[in-house]
């Protein structure tokens, strides 16, 4: 393929990604959005693999046929609950990418750059590796606190800004040794020490961050990755690469922006660390009182004499894969003319637009789904409020108690309507590890159990 066939293949798969994530920004569009993402990537893969740099096809289709196996396994086996691990796993690859590229950009011998363009390709691939060893060590570490291996508690050293700030400052200092080397052997020492300095900055970064805020965590993860992904394209002279890395980087900076707000929290400070406590569902012993416990039959009856019902799933329904039932009884409620509607905080469940996905393959109608400041303030005039597997998301203390890890983090309120039922297994805490007023007050019930079977129990009873 020649370069200008390969420059319009580029830019068609620019305008594909583009159109992508306008698509993705609506659950009416998504598919479409996936559609197109999938043919501009298509285009990027097939137009690379034609190109004049690629010299070998064998060692290509060989990496790419065990690459693609093994993404296409995990694709299929990976459960929606492991979502978000999956995700955080993908980051570190990015990342990790970006480290090799640059190390074998900086070694590779045809490389025979002077003067300026020397410099520039030298702080290209500079950038390219900090960002990468940052994102790759980072983004283990947040797999590894998404899916309960380490605690989501965060690490709290003493004087970690000052830690932070002296890793800063000695990768500033290697970086001017390292574009101002002469030889490649002098040039290499100040890049593997910042390659060190950079793995455990990503480690030290996330440790730091508390469970309550992994929300944030995960967006400015797949924000690096992108980052990580542009400067390999500069490193590489690959327009395409580029703009992709930096869409993927801006659109990540942007969900981060929007996960700060939805959490109420200033982004530095997130990212400073010492956020969220303890961490991981845990059975608290701090008692607040007596929880009336419900059973599904009396809750069928309390959602019959309703005329408006609010359904807020969390991350239990993701784990009990309780969106196929909660569906048909929603129809069921809708054919005696009660009025049904989800309530969806923006951070539900461990992955943005994660309960939005549930529902969505459980075909519940886009337009009774509502976002929590669509819906916050109906509540007053709701009779039943189901609550389904989740927990922080509805905790009145992140309004009512400033010393909470959830403080000022917007909630759903679902105590101010008539009566609240919570499904969950046990009294056991949600992510941030915190106990939950709401259990306690006098209009909720708590209905104990898993919640696919409780639900099939009041569908059962309706
Ligand atoms: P959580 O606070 O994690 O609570 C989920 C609740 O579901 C738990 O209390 C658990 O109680 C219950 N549960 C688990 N399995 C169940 C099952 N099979 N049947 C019934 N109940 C079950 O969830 P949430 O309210 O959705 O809040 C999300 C939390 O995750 C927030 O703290 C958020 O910051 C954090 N987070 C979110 C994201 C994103 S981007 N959405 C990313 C990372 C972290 P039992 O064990 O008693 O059943």
């Amino acid at each position: 393929m020649n370069e200008g066939m390969i420059t319009i293949a580029y830019i068609a798969a620019s305008i594909l990604f583009i159109l992508a994530l306008g698509g993705l920004s609506n659950q009416e569009s998504a598919r479409r959005g996936n559609v197109y993402g999938i043919v501009g990537m298509l285009i990027a893969i097939v137009a690379t693999v034609l190109g004049a740099q690629v010299t070998s096809y064998t060692t290509l289709i060989v990496c790419m046929a065990i690459g693609g196996g093994i993404g296409a396994y995990l694709a299929k086996r990976v459960e929606m609950t492991e979502m978000p691990e999956l995700v955080a796993m993908l980051h570190s690859f990015v990342g990790l990418a970006a480290v090799l590229v640059g190390y074998a950009s900086y070694i590779d011998p045809t490389n025979q750059l002077t003067g300026v363009a020397h410099s520039i390709h030298a702080i290209e691939i500079y950038l390219g590796v900090l960002i990468g060893a940052v994102t790759f060590t980072g983004s283990i570490v947040a797999f590894g606190k998404l899916r309960g291996i380490i605690t989501s508690k965060p690490l709290t050293l003493p004087g970690r800004h000052l830690f932070n700030l002296g890793l800063g400052v000695a990768c500033i200092f290697l970086g001017i040794g390292f574009v101002g080397a002469e030889s490649l052997g002098s040039g290499m020492v100040p890049l593997l020490i910042m390659t060190a300095i950079a793995l455990l900055f990503g480690v030290h970064m996330v440790m730091a961050i508390g469970g309550a805020d992994m929300p944030v965590v995960v967006s400015m993860l797949n924000s690096y990755s992108g980052w990580a992904a542009a400067a390999t394209g500069f490193m590489l002279s690959n327009d395409l690469l580029i703009v992709v890395g930096a869409l993927v980087g801006s659109s990540g900076a942007i969900l981060s922006y929007i996960m700060c707000r939805a959490m109420n929290r200033k982004f530095l400070a997130v990212i400073a660390g010492g956020f969220g406590t303890s961490g991981g569902t845990v059975v608290s012993d701090v008692e607040q009182g007596e929880v009336v416990p419900v059973s599904a039959e009396d809750t069928a009856e309390i959602l019959k004499n309703a005329s408006r019902v609010i359904i807020v799933p969390g991350y239990g329904m993701a784990v009990a894969q309780a969106q196929y039932p909660i569906y048909e009884m929603t129809k069921k409620l809708q054919a005696q003319n009660i009025e049904v509607r989800f309530a969806i905080h923006p951070v539900a469940g461990r992955l943005p637009g994660h309960m939005n996905v549930l529902l969505a393959e459980a075909k519940v109608p886009y337009d009774i789904v509502m976002e929590m400041d669509e819906i916050n303030e109906d509540f007053p005039d709701t009779d039943a409020v189901l609550v389904i597997g989740a927990n922080d998301i509805v905790n009145p203390d992140a309004q009512d108690n400033p010393g909470s890890p959830i403080a000022g983090m917007p909630v759903l309120e679902v105590w101010k309507a008539r009566t609240a039922i919570v499904m969950k297994r046990s009294m056991a805490t949600g992510y941030a590890g915190v106990q939950n007023p709401l259990f306690f007050k006098e209009n909720s019930r708590m209905l104990f159990g898993d919640a696919k079977s409780s639900v099939e129990a009041i569908l059962a009873a309706i």
